[in-house]
This record gives structure tokens, C-alpha cells and sequence, in this order.
């Protein structure tokens, strides 16, 4: 069923190099996000902890991590998030993270990676076995396992791909993660982080850049008709932001549980 999903959703999956050209705007975006609040209010962190974070990005949640923790491995494919990450660090003077490039797809354990307490895997599961990849995560584990998973069409607004006249089936989301590792004999515990409605940016220019990593090769009339439909719902605020309501409250599954080392051994 999951398989059968994915063939039917609309957008494709980002390689490398699509994350290497959004490292810098993804980064911006996700600073002081309040989703990168609410995920590290809910870990059950403690300061002699190791911590994977598997397709870590820029280092939204390494980077506040660091402090907290023993050490941590920060993995992506991504050579450019790695290079914002990595220079965020030396500019927090945080020296116990250890970056690695690697896919989800790779073996492990060429990688050189180990067993860690904790285990964070946020927005990154974008994989073709989703089975195998719950499996590595399972088999790194000695601790707790979070997974931050798309909740329907996610942080994509299907209101946009109507506006530009493109179909949008956004794919298979949490609920089949859920089951896959029910299937694996494990019984996760779901958490939901719900985000703010609205959306505010100094500029309309910046409002419009914000929404077009959306779309692949926007043409230009696609492009006029985005910024009509920003145009007519981007509002002023008594601060002079513009500002944006989503028409669905979005919201992001946390999905978590404890492996103890005879679920596997
Ligand atoms: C949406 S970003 C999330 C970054 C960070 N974890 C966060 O929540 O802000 C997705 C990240 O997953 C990485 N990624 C996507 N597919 C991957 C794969 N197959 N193997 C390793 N990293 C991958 C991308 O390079 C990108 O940095």
C-alpha cells in the first residue's frame, strides 16, 4: 500500500544536489522554527547522551542539540547542508559533533556509524524502502528512536499547485510508517506538532521565495499566476509584515519508541 502511494504522488524525490542548491534558503527558513522548539521540547535528553541525527540538513536540530548532549553525529547526503552545519558549529564553538556524508541507502557500517541513546530522523525519510530504512534505524538503536513524518500533504500547500494549474497528490505519509513498524513489532507512540496558521515576511518578495521551492522548473506563466494568488492572499500587519494563512492548519507526526537491544539481538 505504501508503494502503491508513492507511485501516486505528484512530486519528486529531491536528490542530493536539488538539497546542495536549497541548503542556504532551507537553512533561513528553518532558524527559530517553533516545529524545531516543540521537537526538542519532547526529547528525553541527558547530558551523557550519543545522538545520531540522520539527514540532519543545515543542523536545525544538531546545532541546539549540541549543547545538551555528550556528542553527536550529524549524517546527510547533502555535502552543502554539511558545510552550513559545520560552519555554524565552529561559529558555536560546539566540538562534539561529527559530520558524515552518507544516504540512508548506504551500508552503515561502512559509514563508521555506531549504536547511539538517541536517534533523531527529522523531515529526511524521503527513501524508497521505507522498511529498510526503519530497520537501520532500529538496528542503531540503543536508546530512543524520534522521527519527525510528513501528516498529509505536509509542508506543501496544495492551494498553490491549484493556483498554478498543476495536480497534487502528495504521497503516503505517517499513518504508514506507523503500521510498517507495527508490522516490525514495534508499537510507537504518536505526538503531533501543530504549527502556526500564519506566516509573516518583511517583504512580499521575500513571501514569494519562501513558497516557490515548492515547484520544479516554474515557467514563467506558472510563475505570474503564483504571485497573483500570493498577491491576493498575502495581507499587512500593524508591524508593515506580510503576512500568510494557510487554509489547513499544518502539522508534523512525532513518531517515537524505545528500542531495548533483545528487539533485535
Ligand atoms: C527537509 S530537510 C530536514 C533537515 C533537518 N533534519 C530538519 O528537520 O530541519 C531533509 C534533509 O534530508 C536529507 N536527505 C534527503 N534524502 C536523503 C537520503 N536518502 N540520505 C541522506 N540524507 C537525505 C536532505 O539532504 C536534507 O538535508
Amino acid at each position: 500500500m505504501w508503494q502503491e502511494a508513492r507511485r501516486r504522488k505528484t512530486w519528486q524525490r529531491k536528490t542530493s544536489e536539488d538539497w546542495n542548491k536549497r541548503a542556504a534558503g532551507f537553512a533561513r527558513r528553518h532558524k527559530n522554527s517553533v516545529y524545531v522548539k516543540e521537537f526538542l521540547n519532547r526529547l528525553p535528553l541527558s547530558a551523557g547522551m550519543s545522538v545520531l541525527d540522520m539527514g540532519c540538513g543545515p543542523g536545525t536540530l544538531t546545532i541546539p542539540l549540541a549543547p545538551k548532549v555528550r556528542e553527536i553525529t550529524a549524517v546527510d547526503f547533502s555535502p552543502g547542508m554539511l558545510e552550513i552545519l559545520t560552519a555554524k558549529a565552529a561559529e558555536g564553538n560546539l566540538n562534539n559533533i561529527t559530520t558524515r556524508q552518507g544516504a540512508w541507502e548506504d551500508d552503515w557500517q561502512a559509514l563508521g556509524l555506531g549504536r547511539y541513546d538517541l536517534i533523531i530522523a527529522s523531515r529526511s525519510l524521503a527513501v524508497d524502502d521505507l522498511k529498510g530504512a526503519l530497520d537501520k534505524l532500529r538496528r542503531a538503536a540503543r536508546g530512543w528512536v524520534f522521527i519527525g513524518d510528513r501528516v498529509g500533504s505536509g509542508p506543501f500547500d496544495p492551494a498553490m499547485f491549484a493556483a498554478i494549474g498543476r495536480p497534487f497528490h502528495p504521497g503516503p505519509d505517517y499513518i504508514y510508517t506507523i503500521n510498517i513498524l507495527y508490522q516490525m513489532g514495534i508499537h510507537a507512540r504518536l505526538d503531533f506538532i501543530d504549527l502556526p496558521p500564519a506566516h509573516s515576511y518583511k517583504t512580499r518578495e521575500e513571501a514569494i521565495s519562501s513558497w516557490a521551492w515548492m515547484f520544479h522548473d516554474l515557467t514563467a506563466t506558472e510563475n505570474d499566476k503564483l504571485n497573483r494568488h500570493l498577491s491576493e492572499r498575502l495581507t499587512k500587519n500593524n508591524h508593515g509584515h506580510w503576512c500568510l494563512r494557510d487554509e489547513v492548519c499544518p502539522s508534523w507526526a512525532l513518531i517515537s519508541w524505545r528500542q531495548t537491544t533483545h528487539q533485535h539481538d
